[in-house]
């Protein structure tokens, strides 16, 4: 058993307190790789904001549950050479979808951790947040549930159709679960392709796709039936163009991507939603980055070539929407 505390990381309460009263939300940044926790790191400490460095079943799968673990050790002193002085450094499990997973995650000194049981019925989905919450709480450490289903594919747990929160729900379901925060459904969902072309408008004057607008009359009823509790927005990434562009010029293949338009975020930082989850805007910097550099310089094989301006370029996103989004920065001064 680690404790985070030991480790210098900080649960979401105190972070999550904060952003609620001051109108802004915290980021929660996905990564699976050493490159995606540089930029995340190097970004938040430029910008002297708190962050949630998030780790999915599949990121633990695929870069090591352990490494994973001493990465984000790692990325504490990390953030502290880069003259971070007091970093506000979250590590999160995003969806994890059994008791067993967080419980490992809590053990192995994760501050903070989701149980996604929300494609269980009303009733399971409590018993195993409350499951999952009485764990964590024993060692401090903050539960996110979720109720409503965000449509598209939350890892392998995929949902046709979103199904909103219902608002007329949410203060039994926090109550009984004890759960820390909630992450609802109002319209967002999961990776590049969050809309059909169908469900969108066409802007007379720039020829885009405009997407549907997030349900805020649904968000609002929430806030009303739990003032200042911590809200949590999954699928939060706005998929910008210019890497769509840039990847498809570039020899790839991502027609019709479309994301949650960014004033929309905007927005919901200012109300009760104080964690903003991106994860595909990640990818798609980098992978738009590498395209770009491997076209321009097709001899090019050592991967610090291709993986320096990606790191950039991931940087530069995480900081756009730190400063330009969510607000977040200057609050870990
Ligand atoms: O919500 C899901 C996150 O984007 C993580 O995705 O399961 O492919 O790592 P992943
Ligand atoms: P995006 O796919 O919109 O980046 O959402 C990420 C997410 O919700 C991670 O839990
Ligand atoms: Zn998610």
């Amino acid at each position: 058993m680690v404790s985070y505390k030991e480790l210098g990381l900080v649960n979401t309460r105190e972070m999550f307190a904060k952003a609620v009263k001051g109108g802004y939300a915290i980021p929660a940044f996905n990564f699976n790789n050493m490159e995606q926790l540089q930029a995340i790191i190097m970004a938040a400490a430029e910008t002297k904001s708190p962050v949630i460095l998030q780790v999915s079943k599949g990121a633990r799968n695929y870069a090591n549950s352990t490494l994973l673990r001493y990465m984000a050790e790692g990325a504490v002193a990390y953030a502290k050479e880069l003259g971070w002085e007091h970093p506000q450094i979250c590590l999160h499990l995003d969806h994890g979808d059994s008791f067993e997973l967080c419980k490992d995650c809590v053990d192995m000194g994760f501050s903070s951790v989701m149980i996604d049981a929300s494609s269980l019925p009303y009733e399971e989905n409590i018993a195993l947040s409350k499951k999952v919450a009485d764990y964590a709480h024993q060692y401090d450490v903050t539960v996110e549930a979720e109720l409503g289903v965000l449509a598209g594919v939350e890892d392998e747990v995929s949902a046709e159709e979103s199904h909103y929160t219902r608002p007329e729900e949410v203060i039994d379901f926090s109550t009984r679960t004890g759960c820390d925060s909630l992450a609802i459904s109002v319209g967002t969902s999961h990776g590049a392709y969050k809309f059909k072309p169908e469900q969108c408008t066409r802007d007379p004057k720039t020829g885009k796709l405009v997407p549907p607008p997030l349900a805020f009359d649904v968000l609002h009823e929430i806030e009303k039936k739990l003032p200042g509790f911590p809200i949590v927005l999954h699928g939060s990434s706005s998929v910008p163009q210019e890497y769509v562009d840039m990847c498809n010029q570039y020899g790839g293949n991502l027609p019709n991507a479309i994301g949650i338009p960014e004033e929309q975020l905007r927005e919901a930082a200012k109300s009760a939603v104080c964690k903003i989850n991106i994860d595909s805007d990640s990818r798609l910097a980098m992978t738009a980055a590498i395209r770009k550099h491997l076209a321009e310089n097709p001899s090019h094989f050592d991967p610090r070539q291709y993986l320096k301006p990606a790191r950039e370029e991931m940087k530069k996103m995480y900081i756009h929407k730190i400063v330009n989004v969510l607000g977040s920065d200057g609050k870990a001064e």
